[in-house]
């Protein structure tokens, strides 16, 4: 089954380049005690999130969509000195999960999540603008609104982060979700907006075939 290549090789460079720590397996292990959804970025995704942080040298990092905190861990690792990261997260369960993750990762300085709908808590957002880098992870209807506040709290040069845009080729089927239509607004609205520039990358491994973009803001 090409599933279990592309599972193999992604666990054979994960393994091998980054694997995970005591904080990362702890993390994902209480998210599977308390129930929560198996629906984190993969061990390597994450870890070029954290490299993309690091390389921006970025000290404001907003995350849309905390689950159990596992990319948050992650991307907090890779925050310059003094940097802060806010993950904003609607199930007030999966949030305190993530504090506890966060916390035992000793993260609780610089990462904080925050519980509500994101829509209703980007506005707040706007005194601790300009955010350097942007992850999106959320409800996928949401996705357009969201690359627009991404907009309003960047700057010149702030990345944006898309999980979960291909999903095994889902993109290409207009109507057949709604989680397939809010990507395919968010698509459409980022190919209108001349402040952005943008690619989306299909991936393999151990979350099937999916795909990210990657947004700057111009
Ligand atoms: N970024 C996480 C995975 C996030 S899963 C990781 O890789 O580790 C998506 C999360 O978005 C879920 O926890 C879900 O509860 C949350 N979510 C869904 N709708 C939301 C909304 N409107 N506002 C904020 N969070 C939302
Ligand atoms: C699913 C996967 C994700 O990475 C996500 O953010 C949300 C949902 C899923 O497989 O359903
Ligand atoms: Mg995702």
């Amino acid at each position: 089954m090409p599933e279990d290549l592309w599972s193999a090789v992604d666990s054979y460079f994960g393994d091998t380049l980054s694997p995970m720590d005591d904080a990362l397996l702890a993390a994902l292990a209480d998210s599977d005690r308390a129930g929560l959804p198996q629906i984190a970025v993969s061990p390597n995704q994450g870890k070029l999130l954290e490299l993309l942080v690091r390389v921006m040298g970025a000290r404001k990092v907003l995350e849309i969509g905390t689950l159990g905190g596992f990319s948050t861990i992650l991307m907090a690792r890779g925050l310059a000195a003094g940097g802060k990261l806010i993950s904003l997260e609607y199930e007030a369960k999966h949030a305190e999960v993530a504090r506890k993750n966060i916390a035992r990762a000793g993260l609780a300085d610089r990462a904080e999540v925050r519980v509500g709908a994101a829509l209703d808590l980007l506005p707040a957002l706007v005194s601790e603008a300009p955010f350097d880098f942007v992850f999106i992870d959320a409800d996928k209807e949401n996705n357009g609104p969201y690359v627009e506040w991404a907009l309003k709290l960047g700057r010149s040069g702030t990345v944006i982060f898309v999980d979960n845009v291909a999903r095994a080729g889902r993109v290409l089927e207009p109507g057949s979700s709604t989680q397939v239509d809010g990507v395919r607004r968010m698509v459409d609205f980022i190919a209108r907006e001349p402040r952005l520039e943008a690619t989306a990358m299909q991936t393999v491994g151990l979350k099937g075939h999916d795909g990210f973009a990657l947004l700057r803001v111009k």
